[in-house]
């Protein structure tokens, strides 16, 4: 009997999209493991006709190349800088993604960063934790109002947006910038006055060699003093040791749920600031969101497979 084509997915996902892809006939294999090292992903890709990769795996031509009869790489994500999309193109390996569907997720945990540093809760935990807390004081733990201040958003796509109309029930006044002004209902700024009049300046643009270290030292350094930086999009968009920097006075805090490395090494000095919040990427983490994610990918790995144009293309 031939042997059944294998599809690889580097990781458990929530839900049980992963049955339809054995339902279909295809021999499934799960990496049940939370770190897949790299030497484990060359080998256990070999054979496999679909991939679904998480946003932790570098996909490039090494890998591509260990599997030649590769169609299809469903990423798990709506990111896809984890994948070399040119490599992918010169083999004909189509690559999907999930956009749209987590949209709600990363605005919600772009909203709880910005809490979370503004109204400084973590300090706040960790005060009450340490027994600290032994009286009310009118100057304990002053943060930042969001009534009233800006919000300056760069990349005004879908999660961009969603975070604007969050802002907007907490008394914020938008600004954004992106590559090309929308109709929206907000004032477009080029992004050296967005930085210099923005209260908050939140992140929603893709990593691409463009985009990488879009907030070097010279642009942290022209963010208003006392400004909070939120990063829910790719840790590459920020120059790391600048920020360390300009966390150290200058800016009044960071919410970041992505880094550069990503992950930061134990003992990193960003986790020894008090005014860095840092969650470890779960801005999809909802639970529906991240079964739908899965869906999602499967229903692009199988299109592919079967000989359809799969429903969210990005090569
Ligand atoms: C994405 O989808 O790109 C997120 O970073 C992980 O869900």
């Amino acid at each position: 009997m031939k042997p059944k084509s294998k599809v690889l997915v580097t990781r458990r996902l929530p839900g049980n999209a992963l049955d339809r892809i054995q339902e279909k006939g295809y021999h499934l294999e799960v990496h049940e493991g939370f770190f897949l090292p790299r030497e484990d992903l060359l080998k256990k890709v070999e054979g496999a006709i679909g991939l679904i990769p998480t946003v932790e795996d570098r996909i490039e031509a090494e890998v591509m190349d260990r599997a030649p009869e590769l169609k299809v790489i469903a990423c798990y994500s709506v990111g896809v800088d984890h994948v070399d999309l040119e490599a992918a193109k010169a083999r004909g390996i189509r690559v999907t993604h999930t956009p749209g569907v987590l949209t709600e997720a990363t605005a919600d945990l772009t909203l709880a960063l910005l809490l979370a540093v503004a109204r400084r809760v973590v300090e706040g935990v960790d005060y009450a934790r340490k027994g600290l807390w032994r009286a009310w004081h009118p100057e304990l733990l002053l943060g930042l109002d969001l009534q009233g201040a800006t919000l300056g958003i760069v990349g005004m796509g879908r999660i961009g947006q969603a975070v604007a109309k969050r802002a907007e029930a907490f008394g914020m006044k938008v600004v954004y910038h992106s590559r090309t002004p929308k109709p929206l209902p907000y004032p477009y700024l080029p992004l050296e006055e967005l930085l210099a009049t923005s209260d908050i300046v939140s992140l929603h643009v893709p990593l691409t060699p463009e985009t990488r270290r879009l907030m070097d030292r010279k642009r942290l350094l022209a963010m208003k003093p006392g400004a909070i930086l939120l990063n829910t999009a790719r840790g590459g968009l920020v120059d790391t040791e600048a920020l360390v920097e300009a966390l150290n006075g200058h800016l009044f805090g960071a919410g970041l749920d992505v880094t550069d490395p990503e992950p930061l090494p134990p003992g990193h000095p960003l986790y020894t600031l008090l005014n860095a919040v840092i969650t470890p990427h779960i801005g999809s983490a909802g639970r529906r969101t991240r079964e739908r994610m899965a869906e999602i990918a499967v229903a692009n790995l199988l299109a592919v497979l079967e000989g359809w144009e799969p429903p969210n293309p990005v090569v």
